[in-house]
């Protein structure tokens, strides 16, 4: 670790100040203690605006060297664990300038020429979202992948679907799975767009008019890989609608992930037992020995809350900004980085809980029987076959649940003379045919169905469109 005696007596930014910045100025100053998770950007920004300055004759060929030797350095030290962090430097901009001049004497002071920290830190934050974005992708393909396969050793399994919370129609397992695969595909697009939308250029923006200087925008823009450049440099410094939008499409990933964990929660209870966890991902109590809880879908639910506050968290603090930039900016990355943190870990967490639980099939059937599933496609049964018209079908199915409701039975062992009480169209085989749990979910033979045959087609969709996720190129 190298030595830092008079290290950050002066400020970088000191030279009309006499007086020493008071304690608690530098402590609700810094930000360096959550913004160092910048520095890769900072490096690669700073590099790209060390490059166009040599061409534009600002630094020498030598110079650019020195520099470019001195932020592999930093880089070095910062991965290597070696760096030293000063609260007094503020952010991470300071630091590595400041490291830079220490490593390299007075070519350090120019690399901050025709350049602000109001569009070194846009920059950063964008180019951030950009490289978290491309290490989230892959993880939620995966997840994508983990829905697809486990929908299709499922597709057999029948169980009840719900609407109100009460059993409403048999739904073969695979098409339940797959009803998150469409939302989870979404959030992808969504994830993909806010990636789209931190692709911009800003450095030349300067503090917030621009800068005195010949600056190169195209060519720093096609240094970082970028595909065009801030067309304001006053909304260049200000705009914050990227992390929105990140911020955005996480929290609505999180939306789906926290319903899904609730589901999770219900469905592993000892009342409905139409799941199973892996013992890997539950806990046990430490006083109740028979505990097995889904603490898992418990916390991911949790950090659903976590990340949509995060969202807010941003929005109430652009809300009242007048233009350009001001320093509650700075608070825009707490947010922004605990939202990576939880997003990530959410999608793994989900990731192995689809692929870890087990349906409990003989629960899934005693529910489907215990809430008159079928009891519609009976209805419908009385309407195509035997020509009663829906309203009256509706009513006569209606009092035969009534009656199984008195007896405690169900429509499979509800006896047939109680059955032709109520009507002669309840007997006779065409009744069972008509309440069977699997031909209730193969007639719903529409596109999107849960038919047998529409799962099949849906898991092929499906499997093409993760085929075509996999082409998309960050
Ligand atoms: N640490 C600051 C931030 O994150 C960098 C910009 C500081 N600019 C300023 N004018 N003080 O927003």
């Amino acid at each position: 670790m190298y030595p830092v005696k008079s290290r950050a007596k002066k400020k970088l930014w000191g030279g009309r100040f006499d007086g020493k910045t008071s304690s608690v100025m530098e402590r609700i100053g810094e930000s360096i203690s959550f913004d160092k998770r910048l520095y890769k950007q900072d490096i690669r920004a700073g590099l790209a605006h060390a490059k166009m300055l040599s061409r534009i004759g600002v630094l020498s060929a030598e110079e650019f060297r020195q520099i470019e030797s001195g932020l592999a350095a930093i880089t070095k030290e910062i991965e290597e664990g070696n760096f030293r962090f000063i609260p007094e430097l503020e952010d991470i901009h300071m630091h590595i300038e400041y490291r830079l001049t220490e490593l390299k004497g007075d070519v350090g002071k120019k690399l901050h020429t025709a350049r602000s920290r109001n569009d070194q830190v846009a920059q950063d934050v964008r180019l951030f979202i950009m490289d978290e974005i491309k290490s989230i992708s892959p993880l939620l393909i995966t997840l994508l992948e983990i829905i697809v396969s486990k929908a299709k050793n499922s597709v057999e399994i029948i169980m009840p679907g719900f609407t109100h919370l009460q059993v409403a129609q048999p739904l073969r397992a695979s098409h339940y799975l797959l009803s998150y695969f469409w939302a989870f595909f979404r959030d992808f697009e969504r994830i993909r767009i806010a990636y789209d939308s931190c692709d911009s250029m800003v450095l030349g923006s300067g503090a917030l008019a621009g800068v005195n200087y010949k600056t190169d925008r195209l060519f720093m823009q096609k240094e970082l890989g970028l595909s065009s450049s801030s067309e304001n440099s006053i909304d260049a410094v200000s705009n914050r609608d990227y992390i929105l939008e990140f911020l955005f499409a996480a929290s609505q990933f999180m939306i789906h992930a926290s319903r899904l964990c609730e589901e999770i929660i219900i469905f592993s209870s000892v009342e409905f037992g139409f799941i199973s966890l892996p013992d890997s991902l539950t806990t046990g109590s430490s006083i109740m020995p028979q505990k097995k809880n889904p603490d898992i879908a418990e916390l991911i639910r949790s950090k659903s809350s976590r990340v949509i506050a995060n969202l807010n968290h941003v929005m109430i603090l652009l809300k009242g900004l007048p233009m350009a930039y001001n320093r509650d900016l700075q608070e825009d990355k707490i947010p922004l980085f605990d939202t990576t943190d939880q997003l990530r870990i959410s999608i793994e967490g989900i990731s192995e809980m689809i692929s870890g639980l087990e349906f409990q099939t003989k629960n899934l059937e005693n529910s489907l029987k215990k809430g008159y599933a079928t009891a519609t496609d009976l209805a419908d049964y009385l309407v195509s076959v035997k020509k009663i018209p829906f309203r009256e079908a509706h009513e006569l199915v209606g009092r035969l649940v009534s009656v199984c409701v008195t007896k405690e039975k169900n429509l499979f062992d509800i006896g047939e003379s109680d059955r032709k009480k109520i009507s002669e169209h309840f007997s006779g085989d065409g009744y069972f045919s008509a309440i069977s749990l699997e031909n209730s979910a193969d007639k719903k033979d529409v596109f999107g169905g849960t038919a047998k045959k529409r799962q099949i087609e849906q898991i092929s969709l499906a499997e093409r469109k993760i085929k075509d996720l996999k082409k998309i190129k960050f």
